[in-house]
């Protein structure tokens, strides 16, 4: 009940008006957020690779509305892909296809985003031989509306070649969610490609014709599925904070024996940061991801939605 609640109002314009303007909202969602600025960003990527992790930076934002909007968010991402190169750190950037103009021209989002993983694929980076440090594009998953078209979009990014003829092979990667029924045959087909994935159970409200309802059911597809990508030989992530998910990829690794270095796991900014120390100090991969900018609101209340206490947890802290 509670996470359609806070699912509900994520979609609110009104309170994300409001919100977004506020300062208490403002500083509510420092929580989960590392700031608005492209140096707020730099500054928790140099924090989170000081503790021996990976990052993932996402300019938050999503359903653009205008061109305009759409090529701005882009011109962002390829400041943020240079900044990493110069900067040489251990990071790579996550987007969403509506945040470069889906719903507003689909050809323009095609442009934009292949233009990304065009620098992606010409920037060498420090250790490019390993996957994780390699500059690479991660297309988020929305709500299962896009599904189909952010999968055909990946798929064709992962075939093409930029303008100076080095392929986007490796360079852009997927995301999963294990609520989905439609997942599983969606892994083969990206697996029949090499794509990279990122598994994840799934932020969004699906109805049952499409998406498990239970947990229980959605964990074991999720565990399913993390042995489909294990198993595949190309570098995946597994994205959970649920140490059940945890377990059992850890267990899947060594009895498989999977090395450490061949998958990483992902966790969001804020979130179990003590399962992310204690997961790098017994050897095992982890990536931070890591979302800044003003268009907070949605991303915040996905993640109270997971989790209702936050909500307390958060009011203690303003009010401290
Ligand atoms: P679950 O929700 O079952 O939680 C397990 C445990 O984790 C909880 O009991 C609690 O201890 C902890 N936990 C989880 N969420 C928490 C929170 N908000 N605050 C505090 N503790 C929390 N989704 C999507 O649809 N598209 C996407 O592209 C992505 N991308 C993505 C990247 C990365 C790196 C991560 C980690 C997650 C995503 N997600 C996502 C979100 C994902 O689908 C899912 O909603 C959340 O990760 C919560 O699911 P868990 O696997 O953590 O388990």
């Amino acid at each position: 009940m509670l996470r359609a609640f806070f699912i509900w109002l994520s979609t609110s314009r009104w309170l994300r008006a409001l919100a977004e303007r506020s300062a208490v909202g403002q500083r509510m969602s420092r929580r989960f957020v590392a700031g608005e600025t492209i140096e707020d960003a730099l500054a928790a990527t140099r924090a989170v690779n000081r503790l021996g992790m990976s990052v993932s930076l996402d300019n938050l934002g999503e359903n653009v509305t205008s061109p305009g909007e759409a090529r701005r968010s882009a011109q962002l991402y390829h400041q943020l892909l240079d900044a990493i190169a110069a900067g040489e750190l251990n990071a790579n950037v996550s987007l969403k296809l509506t945040h470069m103009g889906l719903d507003v021209d689909e050809a323009l989002a095609r442009e934009l985003v292949s233009g990304l993983v065009a620098k992606a694929a010409a920037q060498q980076g420090p250790g490019s031989q390993d996957p994780a440090r390699a500059a690479f594009v991660r297309v988020d998953m929305e709500g299962s509306a896009y599904t189909q078209r952010t999968l055909d979009f990946v798929r064709e990014l992962h075939r093409g070649l930029g303008q100076n003829g080095k392929s986007h092979a490796g360079r852009v990667g997927a995301v999963i969610q294990s609520y989905l029924y439609r997942s599983e045959k969606d892994v083969e087909q990206l697996l029949a490609d090499r794509i990279r994935i990122r598994l994840c159970k799934g932020a969004y409200k699906e109805p049952p014709e499409i998406a498990f309802q239970k947990k229980s059911d959605v964990d074991a597809n999720y565990v399913r599925l993390m042995k489909m990508l294990l198993k595949s030989g190309v570098y995946h992530g597994i994205a959970t904070h649920d140490p059940k998910m945890i377990e059992a990829t850890i267990a899947f690794a060594r009895a498989e024996k999977i090395p450490p270095d061949a998958f990483e796991f992902q966790m969001l900014y804020g979130i179990r940061r003590d399962l992310q120390k204690s997961l790098v100090e017994q050897g095992w991969r982890m990536r931070v991801y890591i979302p800044f900018g003003t268009q907070w609101y949605p991303y915040f209340m996905r993640r109270l939605a997971e989790r209702p206490a936050n909500v307390f947890f958060l009011l203690k802290n303003l009010f401290r």
